[in-house]
């Protein structure tokens, strides 16, 4: 555990001093994808934004700071099944202050999806965990912004599903479909009806084999290049080795490891493996 958790330290220490090198790397071998999530790597880095996503950034961070300051409580009850626990799998009650604070995306990890929407410019979004909808804020703002695409996004806690759309509608954002319910039992019903997704987020269930099993579900309904992002890839030993087991897969054009969100470029035509980046830009 300690030695693994030593090699992590080693080799994002290497990313960092080495991101001039990667970036060049996958400018000359890399499609037209990888190369977007290259710039977007390098817009992050200089800390370049547009008037215009500034004023959308700040909106989300008052709806963050909002939420970080609310005393509401959220009640649940025990809805999974026993193997499948989770923190949530108990009869129990929540501030919202206490949730957003500890389960929301980081400011600087949301500001990565929406400069990757707003340059990938995504038809169907996908995002399995919506909690109180800060990173939906993200993903959305952005899609409106582009002016086009859409986001569903599944959360198997109706009341912090209710919490999550009543912060997207204070930011005056409609082009999402929040679907209440266990993934096991919303997630085929909507892949179903969207067909094809560009852009998924799976950001639930952190366990290794429902992070496998949901990617397998998921797959024949991607679009080409499809982009798929995992979060939280170094949580646990599970989720290590999920994200191993799904860069070894084929179909996967490019994988990048950013120590904290994998993701990957899908494309059912690719057999060979996969091109594999690290980078990082800070700890
Ligand atoms: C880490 S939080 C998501 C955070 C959110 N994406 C954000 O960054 O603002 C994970 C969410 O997934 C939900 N979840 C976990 N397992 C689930 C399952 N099997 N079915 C439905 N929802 C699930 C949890 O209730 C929780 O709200």
């Amino acid at each position: 555990m300690i030695s693994k958790k030593i090699n992590k330290w080693l080799t994002h220490i290497l990313a960092l001093l080495n991101k001039k090198r990667t970036i060049e790397k996958i400018r000359k071998n890399s499609n037209g994808q990888a190369v977007k999530i290259a710039e977007v790597y390098e817009q992050l880095v200089s800390g370049s934004v547009s008037l215009e996503e500034q004023t959308v950034l700040q909106k989300i961070n008052e709806l963050r700071i909002a939420l970080c300051a609310s005393d509401e409580m959220m009640h649940f009850k025990k809805i999974w099944e026993p193997e499948d626990s989770d923190q949530y799998n108990k009869d129990a009650s929540i501030a919202v202050k206490n949730m957003a604070r500890t389960a929301a995306i980081p400011p600087k990890w949301g500001e990565f999806h929406f400069r990757l929407l707003r340059t990938v410019k995504p038809e169907n979004c996908l995002e399995l965990g919506t909690n109180l909808g800060i990173s939906a804020s993200y993903l959305c703002s952005a899609l409106q912004l582009n002016q086009k695409g859409t986001l569903v996004t599944l959360e198997g806690i109706p009341n912090f599903a209710e919490v999550a759309e009543r912060g997207l509608t204070r930011l005056g954002l409609s082009n999402m479909e929040i679907i209440t319910g266990l993934f096991s039992d919303t997630l085929e019903g909507v892949l179903n009806k969207y067909k094809k997704f560009d852009y998924v987020f799976i950001d639930g269930h952190h366990q290794k084999k429902p992070t496998l099993d949901y990617f397998e579900v998921i797959k024949p309904y991607l679009a080409e290049n499809a982009v798929v992002i995992f979060d939280d890839i170094y949580w646990s030993e599970g989720m290590q080795e999920a994200w191993q087991e799904v860069i070894k897969q084929e179909n996967i054009q490019s994988a990048f490891d950013f120590y904290k969100l994998g993701i990957i470029i899908y494309n059912a035509k690719i057999t060979k493996s996969a091109e594999q980046y690290r980078l990082a830009w800070s700890f």
